[in-house]
């Protein structure tokens, strides 16, 4: 069944206080994530996709200043523990100009992959994508993320 026709079950949630705790979160999905993760971000701009994908980074052990992919679709990291992928399709209209990119090679490869506006391509997304809905909390640095996986697991 494609990513679109069926409901992602969000069934974790949990509150991020400030942007210290999502630096925290970040930096252990980089130690830990699998070669072949697909880490699918979604939420409004300023939730922090960019920050936590740059926190990713920090715990691959990238050097490089990870900025957002807006113009190019896709900026690569080498040098980490594992490389890093880090798409952003907002101004991906068709899933089509994805092929076109050769998402395939990076979805299904040996680094991590993560993608800033997932849910414009979800129907691309394998199903064991690990899902990340972000949302703006009360504080002025507080986020809401619900999660497909066992994210306090990691
Ligand atoms: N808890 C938090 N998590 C992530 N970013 C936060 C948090 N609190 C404040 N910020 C700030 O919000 C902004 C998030 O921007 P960015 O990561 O570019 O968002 P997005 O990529 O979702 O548009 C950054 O300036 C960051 O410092
Ligand atoms: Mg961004």
């Amino acid at each position: 069944m494609k990513n679109t026709e069926k409901e992602i079950k969000m069934e974790k949630e949990i509150k991020l206080k400030n942007e210290a705790e999502v630096r925290e979160i970040g930096i252990k999905l980089g130690q830990k994530l699998l070669p072949g993760s697909i880490l699918a971000l979604e939420g409004e701009l300023g939730t922090g996709k960019t920050s936590l994908t740059r926190y990713i980074g920090l715990g691959l052990g990238i050097t490089r200043n990870i900025k957002s992919p807006t113009f190019t679709i896709l900026n690569e990291y080498h040098g980490g523990r594992l490389p890093l992928y880090h798409f952003d399709v907002y101004r991906i209209d068709d899933p089509k100009e994805m092929e076109e990119l050769g998402y395939e090679e990076y979805f299904f490869g040996d680094g991590i992959t993560v993608l800033e506006w997932a849910d414009k391509i979800k129907v691309l997304l394998p199903d064991d994508a690990m899902f990340i809905r972000m949302e703006y909390g009360k504080g002025e640095e507080e986020r809401v993320y619900r999660v497909n996986f066992d994210i306090d697991s990691i």
